[in-house]
């Protein structure tokens, strides 16, 4: 029977790790996979997640199950940390996930259940495996224009333009902050009219927020997701831990739906449980249990939010940095982009030869697509990316 497979190409972010891993240079620079790294190249366990692991095998007495929808103390706590008070208690739904590619998965399988001839729109480009996802569930997909290869900043008129034809009871996916790969986002006025039009053609957004605390900050990640939940009747939201709390291979999301009513909030949990029940049953409780636990702890709290501020900051400092060296290199602006954009990446506008160029010859390696991961920088490589970019005349 399994002659009747097809081959499955490779997720190309997946297989560039798998491709950086095997390079003997020890001269290379991972800028692939979006994990954060410190000047030393290491992807450390952030100090509250440690704290509260330790506390957590201390006091823990049961892994026994917890509960479909996942700990609602984690449910709580997350969409809290994601919404704030945009959202009343009693229109919100939310399911702990497996990640955010979790929940997303869910959250494109709720909108097929919901309304069978969904179209669902991405932005150009979009993060590959939001495609991959939309394929794989045999959902009808449209690009909506975004980044200006030129300026390599968002073209809002042409999104605008593009979005004028979504339809009542399309999907629309943005991203809520850092967007990947591009790094270039919308500000609150172009939030509020993306909103304002969505809502117009009674679309649905699905917003997809995996790097908050990135960006400007954990509030200011926030304030789009916000804007439109408090806005609309209707939104879905996948959240992801596994960048901000540094829990990757913990596994631990979550997918909130902003509902009309109570009545609508309790069949939209009915489905998002009963999902969960289809797919794996309990979503994984280590991850949510430790974010759930520093997030309602206000000394661990304290500790990991200074510990992200410190991330995001020290890639902010690396942006300027490369943004500085090409401008020496170069005597021209046209790379400020990079200190302009906000989040992990950075798409550079390479072509994929020059990107392929990079790599063969500097042992760089980036998505072919020309998406930097800022965080793989060090001080000291920061050069030698200058240098790269230099010599294959990008
Ligand atoms: C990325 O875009 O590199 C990350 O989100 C990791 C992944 O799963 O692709």
């Amino acid at each position: 029977m399994f002659e009747h497979l097809n081959a499955q190409a490779q997720d190309k972010i997946m297989a560039l790790m798998v491709e950086y891993r095997e390079d003997p240079r020890d001269t290379k620079v991972d800028l692939g996979v979006g994990v954060y790294k410190d000047p030393t190249g290491n992807t450390p366990v952030m100090r509250a997640v440690k704290a509260a692991e330790q506390r957590l095998i201390d006091t823990e007495t049961t892994k026994s199950y917890t509960a479909l929808a996942g700990d609602p103390a984690f449910v709580n706590a997350l969409s809290g940390l994601v919404l704030g008070d945009a959202v009343e208690a009693d229109r919100l739904a939310g399911a702990a996930q497996p990640g955010g590619t979790g929940a997303i998965h869910q959250a494109l399988e709720l909108a097929k259940m919901a309304n069978p001839d969904v179209t669902i729109w991405v932005s150009q480009p979009t993060w590959p495996n939001h495609l991959s996802i939309i394929k794989h569930l045999k959902l009808p997909m449209v690009e909506y224009s975004y980044f200006d290869n030129d300026t390599r900043a968002v073209d809002f008129g042409a999104m605008m333009s593009d979005l004028d034809g979504v339809k009542q009871g399309d999907v629309v996916i943005l991203h809520g902050c850092c967007h990947n790969p591009t790094g270039a986002n919308l500000n609150l006025e172009q939030w509020r009219e993306v909103t304002e039009l969505l809502g117009k053609k009674g679309a649905l957004p699905l917003i997809d927020i995996a790097y908050q605390g990135f960006g400007d900050g954990l509030e200011a990640d926030a304030a789009g997701v916000r804007h439109v939940a408090s806005t609309l009747d209707e939104a879905l939201i996948a959240a992801s831990c596994s960048k901000n709390f540094g829990v990757y291979r913990e596994r631990t999301g979550l997918l909130m739906a902003k509902t009309p009513d109570e009545k609508l909030k309790t069949v939209t949990q009915q489905n998002l449980t009963h999902l969960n029940r289809q797919n794996f049953s309990f979503p994984p409780d280590h991850g949510a249990r430790v974010v759930q636990m520093i997030l309602d702890d206000p000394t661990l709290r304290a500790d990991w939010e200074s510990e992200l501020e410190d991330v995001r900051t020290t890639m902010l400092a690396l942006r300027k940095q490369l943004a500085e060296a090409l401008q020496a290199r170069t005597g021209s602006d046209r790379f400020g982009f990079i200190a302009e954009h906000r989040g992990m990446f950075s798409r550079l506008g390479a072509t994929p030869e020059q990107v392929n160029a990079m790599k063969e010859k500097h042992g760089i390696y980036m998505v072919g697509d020309s998406r930097m991961n800022i965080a793989g920088l060090n001080k000291d490589t920061v050069d030698i990316l200058a240098d790269a970019i230099v010599d294959a005349g990008v």
